[in-house]
C-alpha cells in the first residue's frame, strides 16, 4: 500500500479548499462549482456533452457523429465535421479582438515584439503564402527547427492554415535526432534560422540543419529566417524567408477546410525503444481539447496575460503557448531565454513588465530558482498573478511550498497539471475555470470532464484506495493521439495492450478516498531530465554506435534540481581501456548526437552487465547497484556473479578516476 509521506501533508491539506474560496472575488465566492455536474454529464451523457462543448470552436461544416469507435483503438472524433485550428486561433478573433494583443515575445536582451490578433493574422497569411510559393500542399510534412521566436508559432499556424502537417523539433536537439525525425516524417521542407542566444552565447542552428539535410533525401528546400546578419546559403536548396516575402503585398490565403480527422502535427517523443515515436494529433479533437482545457484549468479572461515558460518544441508549448490560448483569444507571452540569465529574476521582470496574471512552469525551474533564494523574487511586484500552474514531472513538497509562498503569496492556487504528449492536453488538475479550486499538496487533482481515469493493479483490476498502481484512461477523449506516424502496430502495442482497449500512459499513480490522483513517475524506461522526456534505449543506441562501446545500460538516478539525470554503465570493446578522457569523449558524443539537455550524473566503465537468461540487460539491477537501492528479485539473472562484477568495476573505476584527477 502506498503511503503518502507525512511531509506531504500540511495545514493546507485540510484547509486549502476553504482557504482558496475565501480568496475568490466576492461575487464568485458563492458560485456553485460546475465541475462536478460537468464531470458527471461528460461520462453519463457523453454524446450531448461533447456536442455542446464542440460549439466552443467554429466549424466550417457541422459533424453528424461525435465519435467513431468502429475500429478501436483507432478512435476518430467528429469524423465528418470540417474545422481548421488556424481559423479558430486567428481568423475568428478578427471581429471582436482585432486590436487585442495576441502574442508578446521577448528575448534575453529585453528586445520585444508585440503582435495583435490582426498582426498575427497578417503574419500567418504572409507565411502561408510563402509556403505555397515553395509548393507546400495539404498533407505535406514540414519540419520546424526554430527557437522561441515569433516565426515559430506563426509558421505552425501557417502550415495548419493550408492543411500541411508540422513537426516541430526542439532546437536543443542535435544533428542525429533531427535527421532521424526528418527521415521518419519524410519532410519536404525544413524551416530554420541562423541561431539563438542562450546565456549571452550564440547557439548555431542552421549548421545543425546543414549537417542533417545531407542525410535526408526527402528535403527539397530549407526555408531560412534571417536574424540580423547575413547567412551562408546553399543556393540549390536554401531559400531566405525575407527574400520570398520582400515585395509581396500580403493577400489572404484561404483557410483549408480540413476535416476534423485531418492531421495537424507530428511531435516526436521518446518511448522504450531507440526509435522516437511520431505522436499524431488532428485538427478537430486536439483543437477542441486544447481550447477547452485552457479554459477549464487556466480560466483565461479577456484581460489576462498568460505566461507559459515552456519551449514550443515540446507539447506543453504547442498546447499552452500556441493553440490553447490563441483559440481562446487570450494574450500569450513567449520568452526566448533561460530563467536565470542575466539574473535569476528574469521571469519576475517579465511578470512585472507585462502584468502577467497566469503563470505556468515546471518543478525543475522552481527548484533552480529556489536555489538562488527569495531575494530575487522580493524585489518584484508580482501582485498581478492570480493563478499558477506546474507541469512535466511530480512537484516535490519543498518546491511546491516555495512556489506557493514566494510566487503565490501563500494564496494562489497551483494547478499541478498531469498530461502527456500523447494526451494532447491536460487530463488531471484543479480546474479553477470550472470553480474547482480543490487542492491537496502533492496531488494533481481530479480528472477533467471527459477523462475517465482510474488506477489499475498489475492484473488490470482497479487498485485499492492509496494502493500504488498504473494510471489508465478507460475511454477515448478528444485530445488523444490519433496514432504513431507510420507505425499503427506500435500505437496499439504501446498504449492499448497492457490493459485491453484501455489507454495506458506508462505512469505510476495512486488515487485517494476522495478520488484525487497522485502521479508518482514513469513506470517504464523513460527518463525525465528537467521534465524533458528521453528513453534510456535512445541514449544506449547512441552509445553503442561509438566504436569503443560494446554494450551499455542507461538508467535514471534522482537529482535535486533536475528531478532525474542519466547514468550509464559501459562495457568497452577489446582494445579500448577505461580512462577519464574516453569518459569525456563518450559524454560529448552523446551530447552532439542528441543534445545537451541529456544531462549525465555519471558514466562508468564495467566489465559485464547483468542480464536475464534470454540476454536482456536488467537495468533495474544496474540501477540498484549504482544508486544503492535494493536490486530486487534476481532469480531471472543469467549469472549471479555479474552483480559483484558490476560493483567491483564501478568501485575500481571510481578509484581510478579520482587517482587520475589527483595526478
Ligand atoms: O510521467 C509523466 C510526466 O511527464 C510525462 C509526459 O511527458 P511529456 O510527454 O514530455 O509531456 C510533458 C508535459 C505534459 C508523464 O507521463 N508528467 C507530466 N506532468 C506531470 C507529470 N508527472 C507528475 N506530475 C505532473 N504534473
Amino acid at each position: 500500500m502506498y503511503k503518502l509521506n507525512k511531509s506531504q501533508f500540511s495545514f493546507y491539506t485540510l484547509y486549502t479548499p476553504l482557504f482558496f474560496m475565501e480568496n475568490l472575488p466576492f461575487n464568485e465566492r458563492y458560485y456553485q462549482p460546475p465541475y462536478k455536474e460537468m464531470y458527471r454529464r461528460s461520462l453519463e451523457e457523453s454524446e450531448s456533452f461533447w456536442r455542446e462543448m464542440a460549439q466552443g470552436i467554429d466549424w466550417f461544416s457541422p459533424f453528424s457523429k461525435v465519435l467513431d469507435s468502429s475500429n478501436p483503438p483507432f478512435f476518430r472524433w467528429f469524423p465528418d465535421g470540417k474545422v481548421n485550428i488556424c481559423y479558430n486561433a486567428v481568423d475568428r478573433h478578427l471581429e471582436f479582438r482585432r486590436n487585442k494583443v495576441a502574442l508578446i515575445w521577448e528575448n534575453e536582451k529585453g528586445e520585444n515584439k508585440i503582435l495583435t490578433y490582426y498582426d498575427l493574422y497578417t503574419e500567418v497569411n504572409r507565411f502561408a503564402s510563402a509556403l505555397q510559393d515553395l509548393g507546400i500542399k495539404k498533407g505535406d510534412r514540414v519540419l520546424i527547427y526554430l527557437p522561441l521566436m515569433p516565426e515559430l508559432p506563426i509558421s505552425m499556424l501557417a502550415l495548419a492554415r493550408i492543411g500541411a502537417i508540422h513537426s516541430v523539433v526542439f532546437s536543443g536537439f542535435s544533428t542525429q535526432a533531427v535527421t532521424d525525425r526528418i527521415n521518419d516524417a519524410k519532410a519536404k521542407l525544413v524551416i530554420t534560422t541562423s541561431h539563438t542566444m542562450r546565456r549571452g552565447k550564440r547557439i548555431e542552428l542552421k549548421r545543425t540543419i546543414d549537417d542533417a539535410v545531407s542525410q535526408t533525401p526527402s528535403v527539397e528546400n530549407v526555408l531560412v529566417i534571417k536574424r540580423d546578419e547575413e547567412i551562408d546559403l546553399n543556393e540549390d536548396r536554401d531559400v531566405l524567408y525575407q527574400d520570398l516575402t520582400k515585395k509581396k503585398i500580403v493577400k489572404k490565403v484561404e483557410v483549408e477546410e480540413t476535416l476534423s480527422t485531418d492531421p495537424l502535427f507530428i511531435l516526436y517523443t521518446s518511448g522504450t525503444t531507440g526509435k522516437p515515436k511520431g505522436i499524431l494529433h488532428l485538427h478537430g479533437g486536439y483543437g477542441l481539447w486544447t481550447y477547452l482545457t485552457t479554459n477549464w484549468v487556466f480560466d483565461l479572461k479577456e484581460n489576462d496575460v498568460f505566461f507559459n515558460t515552456a519551449d514550443i518544441g515540446w507539447i506543453t508549448g504547442h498546447s499552452y503557448i500556441v493553440y490553447g490560448p490563441l483559440q481562446n483569444g487570450a494574450t500569450t507571452l513567449m520568452y526566448e531565454g533561460v530563467p536565470d540569465y542575466p539574473n535569476p529574476d528574469r521571469w519576475w521582470d517579465l511578470v512585472e513588465k507585462y502584468g502577467v496574471t497566469v503563470f505556468y512552469t515546471s518543478p525543475t525551474a522552481v527548484r533552480t530558482l529556489m536555489r538562488y533564494g527569495e531575494e530575487w523574487v522580493k524585489n518584484h511586484d508580482l501582485s498581478t498573478l492570480r493563478l499558477l500552474g506546474s507541469v512535466g514531472e511530480p512537484i516535490n513538497p519543498e518546491a511546491w511550498r516555495w512556489y506557493f509562498k514566494n510566487i503565490g503569496r501563500s494564496t494562489l492556487p497551483i494547478a499541478d497539471t498531469w498530461w502527456q504528449t500523447e494526451t494532447g492536453g491536460i487530463m488531471i488538475s484543479a480546474t479553477p475555470g470550472l470553480g474547482n479550486y480543490m487542492l491537496k499538496p502533492s496531488a494533481n487533482g481530479l480528472p477533467l470532464p471527459g477523462v475517465d481515469a482510474d488506477v489499475f493493479d498489475e492484473n488490470g483490476d482497479p487498485a485499492q484506495s492509496r494502493e500504488k498502481g498504473y494510471i489508465v484512461i478507460k475511454r477515448p477523449w478528444p485530445g488523444m493521439l490519433a496514432g504513431v506516424w507510420g507505425d499503427p502496430d506500435r500505437y496499439v502495442n504501446t498504449y492499448f495492450s497492457k490493459f485491453h482497449n484501455v489507454y495506458y500512459p506508462g505512469d505510476y499513480a495512486v488515487k485517494d478516498e476522495d478520488g484525487f490522483f497522485y502521479i508518482l513517475g514513469r513506470a517504464d524506461e523513460v527518463l525525465k531530465i528537467a521534465g524533458h522526456r528521453i528513453g534510456t534505449r535512445e541514449i544506449e543506441d547512441v552509445l553503442i554506435s561509438h566504436p569503443a562501446v560494446a554494450e551499455s545500460a542507461v538508467i535514471g538516478v534522482p537529482d535535486p534540481v533536475r528531478g532525474e539525470v542519466a547514468v550509464a554503465a559501459v562495457v568497452l570493446k577489446s582494445g579500448y581501456s577505461p580512462s577519464e578522457e574516453l569518459r569525456k569523449t563518450l559524454l560529448d558524443y552523446i551530447r552532439s548526437a542528441l543534445g545537451s539537455f541529456v544531462v549525465f550524473g555519471g558514466l562508468y566503465f564495467v566489465t559485464k552487465l547483468p542480464k536475464t537468461r534470454s540476454g536482456k540487460i536488467m537495468r533495474r539491477v544496474v540501477k540498484g547497484v549504482i544508486s544503492g537501492a535494493p536490486v530486487g528479485d534476481t532469480t531471472t539473472l543469467e549469472d549471479e556473479t555479474s552483480i559483484d562484477e558490476l560493483k567491483k568495476s564501478i568501485e575500481e573505476f571510481s578509484k581510478e578516476i579520482s587517482q587520475q584527477k589527483k595526478e
